[in-house]
């Protein structure tokens, strides 16, 4: 069976076909970061009429790369939510027209099962069940996975996501979008004893995060240096947001681990490509004696592979998921926990 999938909730166009006999056949990927920057985060009108600008191409190219012919796919696979409520609308309206004119069934995956399968996609696939820490722009939640459909939620943050607080700080700093490798960047440089930056609810006795307060935090340290603070300051501040988030989000997974009892810990989203992170957990999987997964790189920031990954695995389980019924709509706000097999 091959799936095309199509992914366009924020600001990262994505196409690919996965093959379930030959695995992933194309992938082609457009990033709008550069339009956003100078803005300092997603224009969602602009995201939108850039979407509608980069499908097509980024089909006709992923078509060409794995010598499929449109005749050849077999279902078509978009994001229905969670995102921007227009820049969805550009993947669903493309996918579920292609989809008529091909005369194919169509299916809504949920973007963050499409990051939370990501990992699979690798060489070394994680077994079911598995502990998940989703960290993106907009979610940071702890789930545990038992199957395709079968999540169940742990623990999640009570205010900003991880990939937010990365984004804010840095833009405080200075370092403009996305922040989030900016800042880790910054952070290579800087001395950890200079500033101490809050944990929060490192030890609360449950599963949930709260980031607001660290970058409030952090606005505080700058505030008070505002007249001149110099590049390695920014460094030094740099270094103790890393410090505090990769603390907060390591100590949590291990928690996490520890309450299922399971052994296997998936990591997936756009801060899932944290070098820090990756060292900690990789660190406490050896001191704990669990075992770490991540995506790809190029598989943990948004991309299409992940969506026609996500749809061919529910088809696997769930024929019926897609279906030739052409009406669509889109899903900005969707808890991942609705989620079911269907
Ligand atoms: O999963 P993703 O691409 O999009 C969403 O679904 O939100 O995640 C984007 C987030 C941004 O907040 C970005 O700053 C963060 O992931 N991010 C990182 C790194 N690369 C991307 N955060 C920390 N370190 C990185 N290397
Ligand atoms: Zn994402």
């Amino acid at each position: 069976m091959i799936v095309l999938g199509v992914e366009s909730s924020c600001d990262e166009t994505g196409l690919a076909l996965y093959d379930t006999q030959q695995g992933l056949r194309a992938h082609a990927l457009y990033s709008q970061v550069t339009m956003h920057e100078e803005y300092g985060g997603v224009v969602p009108e602009l995201a939108s009429r850039d979407h509608i600008r980069r499908t097509i191409p980024l089909l006709e190219q992923v078509l060409a790369e794995s010598g499929v012919v449109r005749s050849d796919i077999d279902a078509i696979a978009y994001t229905q939510g969670p995102g921007l409520a227009g820049a969805l609308l550009v993947g669903a309206s493309v996918a579920c027209g292609m989809a008529l004119a091909l005369d194919k069934p169509v299916l809504g995956v949920h973007h963050l099962e499409g990051h939370l399968l990501s990992p699979l996609l690798s060489n070394n696939p994680p077994a079911f069940p598995f502990v998940a820490l989703l960290v993106s722009g907009g979610h940071t939640q702890l789930m545990r996975v038992d199957g395709v459909g079968q999540y169940a939620l742990l623990g999640e943050t009570m205010d900003d996501a991880a990939g937010e607080a990365f984004d804010k700080s840095a833009k405080l700093l200075g370092l403009g979008y996305p922040g989030g490798p900016a800042i880790s960047r910054m952070a290579e440089f800087g001395d950890p004893d200079v500033y101490t930056l809050p944990r929060p609810m490192l030890h609360s006795k449950n599963l949930d995060f709260s980031f607001s307060g660290l970058k409030t935090a952090v606005l505080t340290v700058v505030k008070n240096k505002i007249t001149n603070i110099c590049e390695q300051d920014k460094a030094n501040v740099a270094r103790a947001f890393v410090d505090a988030i990769v603390d907060v989000l390591t100590a949590k997974c291990t928690a996490a681990l520890k309450q299922t009892g399971l052994k296997r810990l998936v990591i997936a989203g756009g801060v899932g490509a944290n070098k820090q992170l990756r060292e900690a957990l990789n660190a406490a999987a050896r001191k704990k004696h669990f075992q770490v997964f991540y995506p790809e790189m190029e598989f943990c920031t948004d991309n299409g592979a992940m969506i026609a990954f996500a749809g061919a695995m529910r088809l696997q389980v769930a024929p019926d998921a897609a279906k030739k019924e052409y009406a669509f709509n889109v899903r900005p706000r969707w808890p991942l926990d609705e989620l079911r097999t269907v």
